[in-house]
């Protein structure tokens, strides 16, 4: 974040670091920069576990926008982290869904169904549920058209890498697509593939979910398969983190160490 921090702070942030790890009660750990230099960094926190809040949230936030009304059903495909955290955020708005999980190893689903309350599943029964959440690394299709509804919300989450993509152009192509980030997803999201073997074009993107959120476009209008390519933002990470320092404050956790 910001500017590279000079050579004497990034000595001191290591040590800093290294005794807040050493020190066992610090499950969540923050840093503040005191060096008046340092006003880039404020804290430091476990970057995988934000990852998986905000992503977690930022597919609630689209399917709040884009699924159907009271969704009953809520379908995985991976069931990984991130479908654990989808599920849990997910179940803070809609907290009836009934949940199907398929993974490519079976036993990934069964414990996931165990651990969070769902039902393991064929991928087409995951495939047909009110909201699917694709949650992969997968570099070919995992999702088709066949499995989905007339109004089933998709939100793609996998798709974070150039070449990646886990759902079916063909689906792609019926879908309202909203992104995260155009240019992002165009290099990176659930578009990149098929934009890349010419199968899709940027133009068809129905807007970002920011101007949806916004209202300065419609989410969900009427029957429509939608869909929401999520590649990960910087700035829901900041968000987030943001949010997270303020409660570590307010609840006294982590540790304030001077840097310099
Ligand atoms: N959009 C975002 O903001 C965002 C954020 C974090 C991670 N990701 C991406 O999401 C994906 C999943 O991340 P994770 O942390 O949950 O990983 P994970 O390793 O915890 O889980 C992935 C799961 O997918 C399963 N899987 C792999 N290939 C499959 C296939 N073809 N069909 C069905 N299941 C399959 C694996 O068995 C595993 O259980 C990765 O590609 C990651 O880069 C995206």
């Amino acid at each position: 974040m910001g500017r590279p921090a000079p050579r004497p702070l990034m000595d001191a942030l290591a040590r800093a670091l290294e005794k807040a790890v050493m020190s066992p009660d610090d499950r969540a750990m923050v840093v503040k920069a005191m060096a008046p230099y340092a006003f880039a960094h404020e804290a430091i926190l476990d970057g995988t576990l934000l990852t998986a809040f905000r992503t977690g949230a930022a597919g609630v936030v689209a399917s709040r926008h884009l699924a159907v009304k009271s969704p009953a059903t809520i379908g995985f495909i991976g069931c990984g982290t991130q479908a654990r955290f989808l599920l849990r955020a997910h179940r803070t708005l809609f907290p009836n869904l009934r949940a199907v999980m398929y993974d490519a190893a079976p036993d990934a689903a069964a414990r996931f169904a165990v651990e969070e309350g769902g039902q393991p599943g064929r991928v087409d029964q995951a495939g047909s549920c009110d909201i699917v959440c694709t949650s992969t690394p997968a570099r070919a299709p995992v999702l088709f058209r066949a499995f989905v509804g007339v109004s089933t919300h998709v939100n793609a989450m996998g798709a974070d890498a150039p070449g990646k993509q886990e759902v079916d152009p063909e689906l792609l192509k019926e879908a309202t697509v909203v992104v995260d980030d155009l240019p992002q997803a165009s290099e990176s999201g659930e578009i990149n593939v098929p934009i890349h073997a010419g199968l899709y074009s940027v133009e068809r993107v129905y807007g970002t979910l920011g101007e949806v959120v916004a209202g300065r476009k419609p989410g969900r209008r009427s029957n429509e398969i939608t869909l929401f390519d999520s590649t990960g933002l910087a700035i829901q990470d900041l968000a987030l983190a943001r949010a997270a320092v303020a409660e570590a404050r307010r609840r006294g956790l982590g540790a304030e160490v001077e840097l310099l």
